[in-house]
């Protein structure tokens, strides 16, 4: 039920953020599991912590105000880890992520990251990889990018708000679409995918995340 996933979200948060150390530059990811581990973080500072965060999403630059964690950006630095979620996973560790658009500045961030950490419960694991992968594109680019994912295969699907009212826009303006594939190779759609003008960045991360911490009903299992 609810209860018993959120307790191993909050598990696999807890075990991401005792990684973190004094001094320390953490890039804070976004989605529900992203934001137990912020607000596990805010209480680490409360208790005397020294760290800073760098924000992948509006909505974790507000969750980190509200929990106190000092911000900082690119501009200065970059991070020492990044924890953040996703929606999906292999044993390989490529990952499935940008269920809340969040994907581009969150590769970003964790490109730029010494450590990547990614936090999950049990219900991402996949032997293979199916979902469909987040693209975000330049509006004047949709027609082309949609073209080419057929091309490749694929179902091209733009995001569109619950309230009717319109495409799904990213933090940075940008519309966001589902490429929807039966099942695919990471690395080889990545590849295809980064070719792709127009599309700003999509949802596969090959070769990214360091560990994956796996939240149970009995405890976490980090997967390197
Ligand atoms: C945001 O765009 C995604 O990459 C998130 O990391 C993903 O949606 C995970 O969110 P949950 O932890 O809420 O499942």
């Amino acid at each position: 039920g609810g209860d018993r996933r959120e307790a191993m979200k909050k598990r696999s948060a807890d075990s991401a953020v005792a990684l973190v150390e004094d001094g320390d530059v953490v890039g804070l990811g976004t989605g529900s599991t992203a934001e137990y581990a912020v607000r596990a973080l805010g209480e680490r500072v409360d208790s005397g912590l020294d760290v800073r965060g760098i924000p992948t999403s509006h909505g974790s630059r507000a969750v980190a105000v509200e929990e106190n964690v000092p911000l900082t950006s690119l501009d200065v630095t970059t991070p020492d880890i990044v924890i953040d979620g996703a929606d999906a996973f292999d044993a390989d560790l490529n990952l499935v992520k940008g269920g809340g658009a969040a994907h581009a500045r969150e590769k970003v961030v964790a490109r730029a990251s010494d450590r990547v950490v990614t936090v999950v419960d049990e219900t991402k694991e996949r032997e293979t990889l199916n979902a469909p992968v987040p693209l975000e594109v330049l509006d004047f680019a949709v027609p082309v990018v949609r073209e080419r994912v057929e091309e490749l295969g694929g179902r091209f699907a733009l995001r569109e708000t619950d309230a009717k009212d319109g495409a799904v826009v990213s933090d940075n303006g940008n519309v966001v679409a589902d490429a929807v594939f039966d099942g695919y190779d990471a690395p080889a759609l990545a590849d295809e995918l980064d070719g792709v003008t127009g599309v700003v960045e999509h949802g596969l991360f090959v070769g990214i995340a360091d560990e994956v911490h796996v939240g149970r009903d009995d405890g976490v299992e980090v997967v390197r």
